[in-house]
This record gives structure tokens, C-alpha cells and sequence, in this order.
């Protein structure tokens, strides 16, 4: 792979700045939102008079740890409109996140916020190994969900040829890829695989193809996926990462040169990492549950947004942002397996040191007697013949996800192409608990 390290001279200068330099920044700005929200969003005066607090008590960026969490709820209750901190005709943009159940929760940009949003995606495609003039193929969706937008204007911002592909129609994506030859592609891990079994079902190699560089994010995704993805494609899978609610993609995003997680732009989101059940402030390096309050934004400032997403925080290497661990798991997608927590990524690493398997998986949970019982649904690769090879597969996989996960798993080894795909995020749960 191509060393893609950016010039030190090309990055900006937050992104080299003091960590002083980068605190008094935030301080200044913190200030400044906590006033536009509780000025503007009557949700936030609510709050904020609830717990006693006023934006003029935040004198040292400690001092937000007293100030009121948001969450995905908040969004809901005051759907759609309802958390603007700016007249509505000012809001040139509406995105929304579907959920999965009851309404999307709806964000709003003015014409700066796409522009700040714009900026750090640019940011994070340089990171990640990008150039001006480079082609970037973007695959994640256009439309409500931010995947697609925020790409293409962050790679417009860089100085790239966007070509603005969207999701689905897998065949054309591996022929845009042949004609266009693009350096870069912007897509969900998961559709990144359903690409290269197309490469395969043409009869393509996908290491003699032009990308150098995959941009992954939007769903958990593991080194393993990393090693498999960069070593059949023979290009740098780095990751991004974002939601709507706090701007979109492009919130942190690992640097090529080191992929030792996330950046995070703290100079327009501040992190914090809280203890999901007391909601305590964590100190750097402990897990717990990512805190985002946006710092620039105009429209739809979001103050201590609960991510439900679980990380640490750890001090900058290739830039003097802090860094966040790679997020493999939401508290959401914890199973809880006869007891034991599992994430569905643990799976994953799991089926990626079975030679035989390949990295489609879906998992069942069903109650049967009243015990869980978990299913791996998992497909060969095209090369393993069915039979004893594949026996043999699923009885490694159930020794590896006993010993090194601690729960028992049935295994069904499918044939290729069986295992539900996905043209975005992979749904890689299927809880049948309630009905059984
Ligand atoms: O997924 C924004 C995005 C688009 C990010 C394209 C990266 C690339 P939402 O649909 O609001 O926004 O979903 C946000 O997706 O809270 C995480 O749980 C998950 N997520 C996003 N990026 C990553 C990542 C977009 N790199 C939710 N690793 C977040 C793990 C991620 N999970």
C-alpha cells in the first residue's frame, strides 16, 4: 500500500495546535453555545433551569459536567422542529435518522453549519489519505440519512471529483469503479464485502483495482475487517465516524498514517466519556459512553448528547486532538446471552480467524425452555466445498466463541451469498426472544 502520510505543512492548525491553544478555543466556544441553546430552545432553558444551572456558571470546560444530558428522547419530544435555535428559514437543510421504531429524529443546518460540516469531512478525508483531485466514489446513501450528503460535500471542499453513486445497484458500483478509476470510496464496511464478492462474480481482481483508500464508518467494524478489507483490496480501510444528531460523518476519524482510532475535531465537538448508569465524567482512557456537545453549531447546537456508543478517550498522536478508541459496540446492540454480555463485533473477529468463513454473519436469538439461544448464520467462502469442510468450520467457530467470548453458539455454515446483504448499515441481530 501506498504511504498516503499528508504533508505536515498541509494539515491546519488546530490540528498541530498546544493542547492549551485547543482548550481555550473550546472554553470560548462552549460559552457561546450554552447561551444560543438556552437563549433559543426553550427544551434547553427547561432543562437547564431544572438542574439549577445557567450558561454563565460554565467558567472552565470541567464545569459542563453539571449541566443537563440530551438524549435521542429529547429529540423525539420536541420532533420536528422543535430543538432550532434559529428561525426556521435560516435552516437551509434537514437530515433525520430513521430509528426503528416510533418518528426519525430530524436535524437542522444553516448554511455555516453545512459549511463547518463540509470542512471537517474534508478534514477527515485528508486524514484518511485523501488529495485534491482525487476521485472519491461515494456509496453510503443520499437522502435523509447524512451518510451520503456529508460525504460528497466535505470531498467537494477537498478539491476531489465526486462521483456521487449512492447506495444499491452493486453491479453498476464495480462498473463505475472499473471506468471511473477513483482513488477513494466512501462506504459502510458491510457494502464494502457485498462490492468485492461482485469484483469476484465478475471475474475482477479487486487488488488491480484503482482505489487506494476505503473510508468505513456508520456501523462498528473491527481490525479484523480492517485486515481483511486492506489485504483483498490492497488499499488503506480507515475509519469515520459520526451521527446526525451531533453534525453527521466526519466527527472523529483515524489518521492513515498511524489507524490507532479516531481523531476526534474537538474544535467543533467536545467529548466526554460518561459511566452509563451513574452518568459520572470519566477520566480519559476508561470505557464508558461517548458525550458529544457541538461547539459551532448554529442551527441545532446539541448539548451533552448520550451517544449510547461505547469508547474511551486517549491524548492525539498524528494530530494533538484527542483520539477516541474505535467504537466496536453501542450499548443498544449488547446482547445479553444467558447472562453474558456479547457484542455482535466479538462475533466477527471470531469468524474472521476461521480461514473457511467468510465475514457475513447475522445472528439469531431465540428463547427456547426459557434459556437464549444464539445462532450464528454465517456464509463459506466460495472456495470451501460443503461437506466436512464445512463441519469443521462451524465446530472452530463454536470452540472460539466458547473459549474466547464465553457463550455456546449454534453454527449454520451457508452456502455464499445467503446471509441477508445490505446496501448500508448491516443488520446483524435478530432477537426472536419476545416471540418464542
Ligand atoms: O451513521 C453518520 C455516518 C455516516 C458516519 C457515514 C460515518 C459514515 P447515524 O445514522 O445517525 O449517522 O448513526 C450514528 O452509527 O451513534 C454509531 O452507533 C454508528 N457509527 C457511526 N460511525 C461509526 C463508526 C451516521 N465509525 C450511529 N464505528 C453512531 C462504529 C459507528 N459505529
Amino acid at each position: 500500500m501506498e504511504d498516503l502520510t499528508p504533508q505536515r505543512a498541509d494539515l491546519e492548525h488546530i490540528e498541530k495546535a498546544s493542547r492549551d491553544e485547543i482548550s481555550a478555543l473550546q472554553l470560548e466556544r462552549l460559552q457561546a453555545t450554552l447561551r444560543r441553546a438556552y437563549n433559543n430552545v426553550p427544551h434547553y432553558k427547561k432543562a437547564f433551569d431544572a438542574k439549577g444551572v445557567h450558561p454563565d456558571d460554565a467558567t472552565s470546560l470541567e464545569d459542563l459536567a453539571n449541566f443537563p444530558f440530551t438524549a435521542k428522547a429529547d429529540l423525539r419530544d420536541n420532533y420536528p422542529f422543535g430543538m432550532f435555535a434559529v428561525p426556521r428559514e435560516q435552516v437551509v437543510r434537514i437530515h433525520a435518522s430513521s430509528g426503528t421504531t416510533g418518528k426519525p429524529t430530524v436535524v437542522g443546518y444553516t448554511q455555516n453549519d453545512i459549511d463547518t460540516w463540509s470542512h471537517v469531512v474534508a478534514r477527515s478525508i485528508r486524514a484518511s489519505g485523501g488529495r485534491r483531485g482525487d476521485k472519491v466514489h461515494v456509496s453510503y446513501g443520499y437522502g435523509l440519512f447524512t451518510g451520503g450528503l456529508g460525504a460528497h460535500y466535505g470531498a467537494e471542499k477537498l478539491g476531489c471529483t465526486v462521483i456521487p453513486v449512492s447506495g444499491g445497484m452493486t453491479e453498476r458500483q464495480v462498473q463505475l469503479i472499473q471506468d471511473f478509476a477513483p482513488d477513494v470510496i466512501m462506504v459502510t464496511p458491510s457494502y464494502m464485502l457485498s462490492i468485492l464478492d461482485e469484483f469476484r462474480n465478475q471475474g475482477l481482481d479487486p487488488r488491480a483495482s484503482s482505489l487506494k483508500v476505503g473510508i468505513f464508518g456508520a456501523e462498528p467494524w473491527t481490525e479484523s475487517m480492517r485486515r481483511e478489507i486492506e489485504q483483498t483490496f490492497d488499499m488503506h480501510a480507515v475509519d469515520i465516524y459520526g451521527l446526525s444528531e451531533v453534525m453527521g460523518p466526519g466527527v472523529a476519524n483515524e489518521c492513515v498514517e498511524t489507524k490507532d482510532g479516531l481523531h476526534v475535531w474537538e474544535d467543533h465537538f467536545y467529548p466526554e466519556v460518561i459511566d452509563p448508569v451513574t452518568g459520572e465524567v470519566l477520566p480519559d482512557g476508561e470505557m464508558g459512553e461517548l458525550v458529544f456537545t457541538s461547539l459551532t453549531k448554529e442551527a441545532m447546537p446539541v448539548i451533552r448528547y448520550r451517544t449510547r456508543d461505547l469508547t474511551r478517550l486517549l491524548p492525539g498522536t498524528a494530530r494533538s486532538l484527542r483520539r477516541m478508541e474505535k467504537v466496536t459496540g453501542r450499548s443498544d446492540d449488547m446482547m445479553i446471552v444467558r447472562g453474558v454480555n456479547v457484542f455482535p463485533t466479538q462475533i466477527e473477529e471470531m469468524i474472521l480467524k476461521c480461514k473457511g468463513l467468510a465475514p457475513h454473519y447475522q445472528i439469531e436469538l431465540r428463547r427456547e425452555d426459557r434459556l437464549d439461544e444464539m445462532t450464528v448464520l454465517v456464509e463459506a467462502r466460495p472456495d470451501l466445498p460443503e461437506g466436512a469442510g464445512r463441519d469443521a468450520q462451524a465446530k472452530d467457530l463454536a470452540h472460539h466463541i466458547k473459549s474466547l467470548v464465553g457463550v455456546s453458539a449454534r453454527i449454520k455454515v451457508t452456502d455464499p451469498g445467503q446471509v441477508e446483504r445490505s446496501v448500508g448499515k448491516a443488520r446483524r441481530v435478530i432477537d426472536l426472544r419476545g416471540q418464542s
